[in-house]
């Protein structure tokens, strides 16, 4: 039993955490109306509670940044309230949990958009994807080209929006700058090709993410914001002409704000890893890098994971769709249990069945 490095405690400066367990964001689609948290998602994370650090699915900070139906927000009176029923049922059960904030930039589509107005990105560049709307499958938008102060704005949203998750109870901030939304649009060629100090160089491209994470720690304290990259990523036709030079500049920066972790998502699907440009895998490459928590994510199993903590390669391991289906993962592991298989269709939206019905051990 000893030998299981997962369930070993892990203490650092930030973190005082049970195990190594973190349970990843997972967008579920079963907020109320108003994207407004409640009791059912409450007990849906409370029965996770024991990972070392609960994540929570991506909650947009404005109006603007919502490209699905029924996601969390975390922007209004109501959602602070809603979201303050989930972080007391986590705390009864002695979990920590992190708010992930999001903005899906172009992802989106005017009948998602509060105003019916055009979704944001950084460049007048169109999504590869349709878009799925109250009114079905559409097809995606040419995006609003952000003006500078529209970016400033947003940065503005994202520091409202930490503020309000700290007030909401939440132990910190997961910045969202993965998976082809809003602050990887920025990142990456095929979504930004602004002129200005926005686009062009690494530096311009990465000018975004750093300047969101600057002014949420200078809000909230370093030790309560981490940040999601996905540096091999390609989700929705975002691509990059020099990823790992793009990342090693952003992860240095970002390095330096003393974060409470940098979590990196490794390339799990075939398609990207076809690109000669891309690494294979990134949590190895960038670790020299970084000194604070690493988290590592996307594709492990309890061998792999145990694998990456052992040698290093990582701090801690998000586990994603295996927390969807076994809430008691940590005590399951530990026992060495039989884990219950997920049904991707009760993956987004819909009520009780296929999130808070999953069954423990005992
Ligand atoms: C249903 C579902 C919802 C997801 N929602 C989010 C999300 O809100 N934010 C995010 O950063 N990643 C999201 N992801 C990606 C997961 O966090 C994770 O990276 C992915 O599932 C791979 O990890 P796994 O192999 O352990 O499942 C989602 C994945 C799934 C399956």
């Amino acid at each position: 039993m000893s030998e299981k490095i997962l369930g070993v405690p892990y203490k650092t400066k930030h973190f005082d955490l049970p195990n190594r367990f973190v349970m990843a964001p997972l967008t579920r689609q079963r907020a109320a109306a108003g994207h407004v948290p409640h009791s059912l998602n409450a007990l849906y994370y409370a029965q996770r509670a024991s990972a070392g650090l609960i994540i929570t699915e991506a909650s947009q900070i404005s109006p603007r940044g919502l490209g699905y139906q029924n996601t969390p927000g975390i922007y209004s009176k109501e959602q602070i309230e809603g979201w303050k029923l989930v972080t007391e049922a986590v705390h009864d059960r002695k979990g920590k949990i992190f708010c992930q904030l999001w903005h899906v930039g172009r992802h989106s589509h005017p009948l998602l958009q509060e105003d019916g107005g055009l979704p944001f990105g950084p460049s007048e560049i169109v999504e590869t994807v349709p878009i799925t709307t109250p009114n079905g499958k559409m097809a995606p938008v040419v995006p609003h080209a952000m003006t500078i102060n529209e970016i400033n704005e947003t940065i503005e949203d994202y520091v409202r929006a930490a503020q309000n998750a700290i007030e909401a109870g939440f132990d910190g901030v997961e910045i969202h700058g993965a998976n082809g939304y809003l602050i990887d649009q920025f990142l990456n060629d095929t979504s930004n090709v602004r002129d200005d100090e926005y686009g062009g160089s690494i530096p311009n491209k990465c000018r975004f993410a750093i300047k969101v994470t600057s002014a949420v720690v200078e809000a909230i304290g370093s030790a309560r914001v981490g940040i999601r990259l996905s540096p091999s990523g390609t989700n929705f036709g975002v691509l990059n002409n020099d990823p790992v030079g793009t990342f090693k500049f952003l992860i240095e920066k970002l390095d330096a704000f003393d974060l409470a972790y940098i979590h990196l998502i490794e390339p799990v699907l075939k398609s990207i890893t076809d690109l000669p440009q891309y690494l294979r895998k990134v949590t190895p490459y960038f670790r020299p890098m970084i000194k604070t928590t690493l988290i590592t994510s996307a594709g492990y199993d309890f061998n792999s994971a145990e694998q990456a903590i052992k040698t290093d390669e990582a701090d801690l391991v998000a586990f994603g769709k295996m927390f969807i289906s076994n809430p008691d993962l940590v005590e399951r592991y530990l026992t060495d249990a039989e884990l219950t298989p997920f049904d991707v269709e009760t993956f987004y939206g819909g009520g009780a069945s296929g999130y808070t019905d999953y069954p423990f051990l005992k």
